[in-house]
């Protein structure tokens, strides 16, 4: 800066500190500084660095003697600066910068600054980078996961001979560019299956859309398939909106629940399905689109149509490949390896150890029906996993009440009194609970709500100690 035209020197040159004014900078809690002379001598150190080394007068001695491994004085020497070295002092690592002071091209002195005092400041300091670097790498993931696909079918568990062969014709789909209509009951893997089609098909590397069509107001479901020009409608976006099927171009779109796509719209998709090309609401362009269409339904589609609720030209349209995943409850060979698998994915998301199923607890899983079919499941064991005692172990104790109830089934005996029949209930019920509880009566009695005495007393009458 020219000093001629700087206002405030010029207008404070008499009153201004000089001296004050490098004090402060000296001074700065942050950094340490030295300033020695051409031959090393020290001529200024900051009040902090004084304190660290233990000599509160060190102007006018050599900085050799005064700084522990000290590379200050070669500056003057090499007029090299030298950027974040690492030094001891003390026994401690602290990080340093030197820089020699020059002055008509000579060199007359060099600045020595102790930038980090600890070095375990700078690990602090570059934790914290790298766990913003990790941030933003998450959320990068997360906005790219958007728009693809999550699932393989490799993540598809089940063994049963009709989910083999859902696989099976999924698998052939995938390999195809047809469009594939899903449908099964709430819970029975359709999304999961839709991905898993899209992530082995030639389109895997292109983006995977899903609209729920059951989840968007039919007013703007138009809007979010298609896209609309700046200022189409008002409340429109100026700069106008880019709709799904655009979104999925190159790759495929996830029409969930398309049996709740209302009958105006059912006209738009299938023009779109024949013409192969849409137009932003408010446009008279065409843009054409390459999209495979997975769709996927709860409902009975063919019934839908019976009853004139789905449009049958567009039901044969979505239908070119098609399958049904059978509910939970008519493949039970699937309960077992499914719940297992599902104790390994969620006891590793939860961070919980998880050692076994019990058997007793599996047969509860085995004998439930499932209306929720593998949602249900997976909310089972979730709060199962959360229930567990010390051992670990998830059993018919950690199970909700209405699965365990469902596969006891207490029926009338004849010839024998009710006092008798409910002592042999009774009975079952206590030995089963300290079965589950390996034997602790303590538990046992705790779990059924009774004294300890009293479970003795039982236990006795049972002819076991
Ligand atoms: N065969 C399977 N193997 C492993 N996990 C499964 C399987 N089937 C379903 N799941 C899991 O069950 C949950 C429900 O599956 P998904 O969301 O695909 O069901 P859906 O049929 O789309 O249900 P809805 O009709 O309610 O939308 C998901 O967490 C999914 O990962
Ligand atoms: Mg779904």
């Amino acid at each position: 800066m020219d000093n001629e035209n700087n206002i405030f020197l010029k207008e404070n040159k008499d009153n201004l500190d000089y001296k004050e004014i490098l004090n402060v900078i000296l001074n700065n809690a942050y950094e340490w500084l030295v300033i020695i002379d051409d031959k090393g001598y020290i001529m200024m150190m900051s009040k902090g660095y004084k304190e660290f080394i233990g000599d509160m007068v060190p102007e006018g001695k050599h900085v050799t003697e005064v700084i522990e491994n000290t590379k200050l004085h070669d500056i003057v020497k090499t007029g090299k600066t030298q950027i974040g070295e690492i030094q001891i002092i003390k026994g401690q690592q602290v990080i340093a910068s030197r820089l020699p002071i020059i002055k008509d091209n000579k060199i007359i002195g060099a600045i020595g600054k102790v930038i980090f005092k600890d070095i375990t400041d700078f690990y602090d300091m570059s934790k914290k980078i790298i766990t913003m670097e990790k941030e933003i790498k998450y959320y990068k993931d997360q906005l790219k996961k958007q728009k693809s696909a999550k699932y393989s079918f490799s993540n598809i568990i089940g063994e049963s001979k009709s989910l083999m062969e859902v696989k099976n014709i999924c698998q052939r789909a995938a390999m195809s560019d047809s469009n594939v209509l899903i449908m099964g009951e709430s819970g029975t893997g359709k999304e999961l299956f839709a991905h898993a089609i899209h992530n082995a098909s030639d389109r895997a590397s292109g983006p995977f859309v899903k609209i729920n069509c059951a989840a968007i107001p039919s007013e703007l479901l138009e809007s979010e398939l298609f896209g609309y020009e700046g200022g189409a409608f008002t409340g429109a976006k100026k700069e106008g909106k880019v709709g799904k099927f655009e979104l999925a171009n190159g790759g495929s779109i996830f029409l969930d629940e398309i049996g709740d796509m209302p009958l105006q719209m059912q006209v738009k998709l299938l023009r779109v399905l024949q013409e192969r090309e849409i137009e932003r609401i408010g446009s008279t362009k065409t843009r054409p689109i390459n999209v495979r269409i997975i769709s996927a339904t709860n409902k009975n589609l063919e019934e839908e149509v019976k009853s004139a609720n789905f449009r049958e030209d567009l039901y044969y349209r979505l239908n070119v490949m098609s399958v049904n995943i059978e509910p939970l409850r008519k493949r039970k060979d699937d309960i077992r390896p499914l719940a297992k698998a599902l104790v390994k994915k969620l006891s590793s998301q939860m961070g919980v150890h998880v050692d076994s199923i019990s058997e007793k607890a599996m047969a509860a899983l085995e004998a439930y029906d499932w209306p929720g079919n593998i949602r249900e499941l997976e909310n089972v064991i979730e709060r199962s996993i959360n229930l567990l005692d010390s051992d670990r172990i998830i059993k018919v104790s950690t199970l909700p009440v209405h699965i365990t109830q469902s596969h006891k089934t207490h029926v009338y005996i004849a010839g024998s009194t009710l006092k008798e029949q409910l002592y042999d209930v009774e009975k079952s019920i206590i030995l089963e609970c300290l079965n589950e509880n390996q034997g602790n009566k303590q538990k046992t009695a705790n779990d059924l709500d009774m004294s300890r005495t009293s479970l003795y007393q039982k236990l006795k009458s049972y002819g076991i100690d």
